[in-house]
């Protein structure tokens, strides 16, 4: 699998796969704006020509925000997202950040679990966060300019 900025051409399949991923999708159109935005970075993870996954976050100053990373049903358990967020991390790393937040399901347990091997830790709950009532979980990991955060990504 290679990883690359996302382009336009790879928005329709992003949709596809957000579509299998989450009850409730982005308004289309929303994966466009974001390759308008200056703060806006995605990464997307192509297989033979096919997109797997893509993992994407703003970045402003110091602080990265994942908003989002999914991979296709079809190829989850085989490090894709790992590997997606371990690149969105290395270049904002490189960029200059220092720490990241995100917010997940509490129901979610791989998604944290995959946070958690980044060192990404609960700082709060935002209650009813979701549309079916379910509370977000806010997650943190700083120190994202040390040598041992620098490592964790060079493994992968
Ligand atoms: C969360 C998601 C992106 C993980 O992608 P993936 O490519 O399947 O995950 P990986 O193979 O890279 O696994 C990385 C780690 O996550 C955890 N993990 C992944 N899938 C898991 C599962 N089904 N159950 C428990 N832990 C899991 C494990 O800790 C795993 O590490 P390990 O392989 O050493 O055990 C994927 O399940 C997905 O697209 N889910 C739907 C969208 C979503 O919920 N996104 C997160 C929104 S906050």
């Amino acid at each position: 699998m290679e990883i690359v900025p996302m382009a336009a051409e790879h928005i329709p399949a992003m949709e596809a796969i957000e579509d299998a991923s989450f009850p409730t999708s982005w308004s289309r159109g929303s994966f466009s704006r974001e390759l308008g935005s200056a703060v806006a970075r995605y990464w997307v993870g192509v297989a033979d020509g096919v997109v797997v996954g893509f993992a994407g976050a703003w970045v402003v100053l110091d602080e990265v925000h994942v908003t989002t990373v999914a991979v296709d049903p079809k190829v989850r358990g085989q490090r894709v997202g790992r590997r997606l967020m371990a690149r969105l991390l290395e270049e904002a790393v490189e960029t200059g950040a220092r720490w990241a937040v995100l917010e997940v399901r509490e129901s979610n347990d791989a998604a944290i679990k995959m946070y958690q091997y980044f060192g990404f830790r609960q700082v709060g709950v935002r209650k009813k966060y979701y549309e079916n009532g379910e509370n977000a979980l806010v997650l943190w990991v700083g120190n994202m300019q040390q040598a041992a955060f620098r490592e964790l990504l060079s493994v992968l």
